[in-house]
């Protein structure tokens, strides 16, 4: 086990722990000064950040490249690589893109679904595994809430327990109900991390730019706002467009004289 795993190990039931995706060097910096305890490079930057409808076509070469730049400005905090659809098709595979990931700065990588082979083959390798249940966007034909019926239900705590065994550090559970993420959180060894999966979880990992309150048209009912940047930015951008406009912008305190 390496050193960040047993540190991982350490939130097991002790104290929450809190995830954040970041995309950019910029928020990478502003995290690296937060009370956080990882930021994901998550493939949701296909549609946060690319605008694209699902996270299906996001690239390796994609995914290299913004994790490099988060690691520029993310300091002391690890960052997670999100190995993206078809990344990792087979160990062999798995483990010459999560080498990838490991050359350009992340402490782990995540792959969503029940993959126990890879998980040992990474992990074998010295390269710490998050595992991702519940609602998998990569394979995901619509959005909701999974694990709602009892053979479902069954199959998703399966999932998790052979994950665990394989060697997960952790283990994200979206879009699930509350009391499967409860029963998963005691059974499994790995610290759980919930988004969309409720309070019972060993931690929670939200998207940035959702919390933030600068996503488009869909919000999921599980995404609090801890602010509106989003229209901020709105009243920022016009107030800026009306002094231009006006004359009073840039002024004399604004201007080389
Ligand atoms: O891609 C992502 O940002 C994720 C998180 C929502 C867990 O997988």
């Amino acid at each position: 086990m390496t050193s960040f795993e047993r540190e991982m190990k350490t939130f097991k039931g002790q104290k929450k722990l809190v995830m954040l995706t970041a995309y950019d060097a910029q928020v990478a910096h502003i995290l690296s000064k937060a009370n956080v305890d990882l930021i994901l490079v998550g493939d949701s930057l296909g549609v946060v950040f690319q605008g694209l409808k699902t996270t299906k076509q996001v690239t390796m070469d994609e995914m290299v490249y913004h994790i490099t730049i988060v690691r520029r400005g993310a300091g002391a905090k690890p960052v997670i690589g999100d190995m993206p659809a078809g990344s990792f098709d087979t160990p062999e595979h798995a483990l010459r893109n999560a080498q990838r990931f490991m050359a350009a700065g992340t402490a782990a990588i995540k792959i969503e679904g029940n993959k126990p082979d890879i998980v040992r083959a990474l992990a074998g390798h010295g390269i710490p595994v998050m595992g991702h249940l519940g609602l998998l966007p990569q394979t995901a034909e619509a959005y909701r809430v999974q694990g709602k019926t009892q053979a479902d239900a069954q199959r998703i705590m399966e999932e998790a327990r052979q994950l665990d065994a394989a060697g997960v550090f952790a283990l994200v559970l979206e879009c699930v109900p509350e009391t499967l993420a409860q029963n998963i959180t005691r059974t499994v060894a790995a610290p759980t991390i919930g988004i969309g999966a409720g309070v019972h979880c060993d931690g929670q990992v939200l998207v940035i730019n959702d919390m933030l309150g600068m996503e488009g048209e869909y919000m999921p009912k599980f995404v609090k706002h801890y602010a509106e940047l989003g229209r901020i930015i709105e009243t920022a951008v016009n107030t800026f467009a009306g002094e231009v406009r006006e004359g009073l912008f840039p002024d004399s305190s604004h201007t080389y004289h």
